[in-house]
């Protein structure tokens, strides 16, 4: 969960670093360092906290070099100090190395080395990378060679950039269930975890399988298989826009991402439906297959996951396929019943999720085929995945997940809706009927977004609070998860969800004089149920507040936000939308960080 970035070129490295850098601040944020290739050999800096704290180094000023590497650090193996930053030189200051993931026999490769004469600075796992290069360099003399037999010790996950003493024009990276992208420049490339901390320099950019190798030099990249064979790589333009990536006058970029959600909607639905004709050029899956198809697992991690809840029913209901939600972590140590006749579908906004990931090969490897819903190009699980389909969100940056959330379900919703048609299980016309209101969203999601002012109030009202609960039934309830999910990340309130129905199984007990509890009611079936249980807790003496697209008689609560009406299995790409704002808002409310949330990170690349 660390962010790294590099580059080579003629300009100064050292601020492209630093930009690089806080654009990836976002994957990790208790330390920084960057080293940079300089007439008298590498050089590093690196400080405890924020880039901002890296940046003012005296020192830092000094970095003349125009190639470096560079790195935002959330630390697992050593806690977050100077000499736990990356970057990390071997014993003789020969190779610097930045690294991004878990080297989970790290025990083991350090006391080999230090059998072998080598002490060691750090409590990192990376610390044993440069030094095992060396070891080898010892023998092999060749940098790349070298960084193999390294890589070829190595157990776990890396994304990693190597700069050598000896080789003052080159960098080597490579990757092993990280994530690395490589952009290319005239004259120069950048390296980065993600698009668009380098969207501003190149659109052009080489996606790198597992154990694959790039020896960089200005002009020229020269890639390897994991047995040193010479391999060509297409590059690949990526359409994202360098604005997207942006504030863009927000003041957040979770504020703008929520703002963004018409447009993101809109994109996602243009890539798949149009004149009430879903088409799906990505893959061809034929009726036949289908039909021997007898379950569907959703699997994902977090919001991703809720995206999955809330797309169940339109699978079973249309598709007539049982479905099945699953947390990635779980699904992938419990031997979940898979074979080829099951379907795993896996949502990953940053398709870099390692729980998500490692889920993914096992039903492969269990002979089902698998689909991966992803949002970033080029992405690991778009590489892993039998087939892969892209929401169009564009680049998310805010640790809270909004816009991808919706375009997730939205484009969940098509692609069941896709599967039912070429079932033929249900009636055509209502398959009609969803994809009419499909069409709708974008501009129901900007009306939605027009309850601001009301939000923001309500904010105003509730931001000490220290527990918050969110009540629904049916979708509503997945609904409900994914507003306290998003609460609680970016707020620090503690909140739970849960379905309306079982509030009296238990959770009624925690509701006292003024607790604040929020419920959303958008199924016209469950309304009287589900005003009947946000009765019970105005009775205990509740604050409410009502998310609804219904006729309710809203005077008995104390708050009441109306959204636009939509056919049920559509409705949580409106309902979340308030409960997005409400949850910035608190969080504007108390005055914190809320596009990086303490202790959080962008995309999760770790166990
Ligand atoms: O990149 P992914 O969609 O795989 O990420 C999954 C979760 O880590 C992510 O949704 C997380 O829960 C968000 N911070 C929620 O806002």
């Amino acid at each position: 969960m660390c962010g790294i970035v590099g580059y080579i070129g003629t300009k100064k490295a050292k601020p492209i670093l630093i930009n690089g850098l806080l654009r990836l601040e976002y994957r990790g944020y208790d330390s920084a360092g960057i080293a940079t290739m300089e007439k008298d050999g590498i050089k590093i800096v690196k400080e405890k906290g924020r880039i901002a704290n890296l940046d003012a180094k005296e020192e830092i000023n000094s970095l003349e070099g125009t190639i470096g590497i560079g790195h935002t650090r959330w630390a697992t193996h050593g806690k977050p100090s100077a000499v736990n930053s990356h970057p990390h030189y071997d014993n003789s200051k020969t190779f610097a190395v930045v690294h991004n993931g878990i080297i989970e026999n790290y025990h083991e490769l350090r006391k080999f080395l230090e059998d072998n004469g080598y002490h060691f600075l750090s409590d990192t796992d990376t610390e044993v990378i440069p030094n095992l290069i060396h070891y080898y360099y010892k023998k092999e003399h060749d940098f790349l060679k070298s960084v193999k037999l390294a890589c070829d010790d190595l157990k776990g996950s890396f994304a990693l950039e190597i700069l050598c003493n000896d080789y003052p024009d080159n960098m080597i990276v490579v990757r092993q269930d990280s994530p690395l992208v490589i952009g290319k420049g005239l004259n120069e490339i950048y390296i980065s975890s993600d698009i668009p901390a380098i969207l501003s320099f190149t659109k052009d950019f080489y996606f790198l399988n597992d154990r694959e190798y790039a020896v960089l030099s200005r002009k020229n990249i020269e890639f390897y298989d994991n047995n040193l064979n010479s391999i060509d790589k297409m590059v690949k333009s990526i359409e994202w826009n360098t604005a997207s990536a942006e504030k863009d006058g927000y003041e957040d970029f979770m504020l703008k991402e929520i703002y963004e959600q018409p447009n993101s909607i809109r994109e996602t639905i243009g890539s798949k439906l149009s004149e009430n004709k879903i088409s799906f050029t990505d893959f061809e899956i034929s009726k036949d297959y289908l039909e021997t198809i007898n379950r569907i697992y959703i699997v994902a991690c977090g919001t991703a996951k809720n995206a999955g809840l809330a797309t169940k029913a339109t699978f079973e209901n249309f598709c007539k396929i049982p479905t099945e939600v699953d947390i990635a972590s779980e699904f992938r140590y419990r031997d979940p019943l898979i074979n080829e006749h099951t379907l795993c579908i896996y949502i990953s906004q940053s398709g870099e999720t390692a729980d998500t990931i490692a889920a993914l090969k096992l039903a492969k490897q269990k002979g089902a085929k698998t689909i991966a819903v992803a949002n970033v190009i080029g992405s690991s699980i778009t590489r892993e995945s039998d087939y892969c389909v892209y929401t169009h969100a564009g680049p998310e940056i805010a640790v809270a997940s909004t816009k991808a959330y919706t375009s997730q379900v939205v484009l969940l919703n098509i692609l069941a809706l896709y599967f039912a048609e070429v079932l033929e299980r249900v009636p055509a016309l209502e398959i009609d009927n969803i994809k009419k209101e499909i069409m709708d969203l974008p501009k129901k999601a900007e009306i939605t977004l027009g309850n601001v002012a009301e939000i923001k109030n309500f904010a105003n009202t509730v931001y000490k609070e220290t527990d918050i609960f969110f009540l629904g039934r049916g979708i509503d309830s997945y609904v409900a998860e994914e507003a306290s999910l998003k609460l609680k990340e970016i707020s620090y309130i503690h909140s739970e969800s849960y379905p309306a129905g079982e509030l009296k199984h238990g959770p009624i007990a925690l509701i006292e004089n003024d607790v604040t509890v929020i419920g959303i009611i958008t199924n016209p079936k469950l309304v009287e149920k589900t005003v009947s249980n946000i009765q019970e807790v105005i009775t205990r003496g509740a604050k409410t507040l009502v998310i609804t697209n219904q006729k309710i008689n809203d005077e008995q609560f104390y708050k009441t936000i109306h959204i636009p009406e939509v056919n049920p299995c559509l409705s949580p790409i409106l309902s979340i939308i308030p409960l997005q704002l409400l949850a910035y808002y608190i969080s504007k409310e108390k005055g914190l960080d809320v596009d990086k949330p303490r202790n959080l990170a962008k995309s999760v690349t770790v166990e």
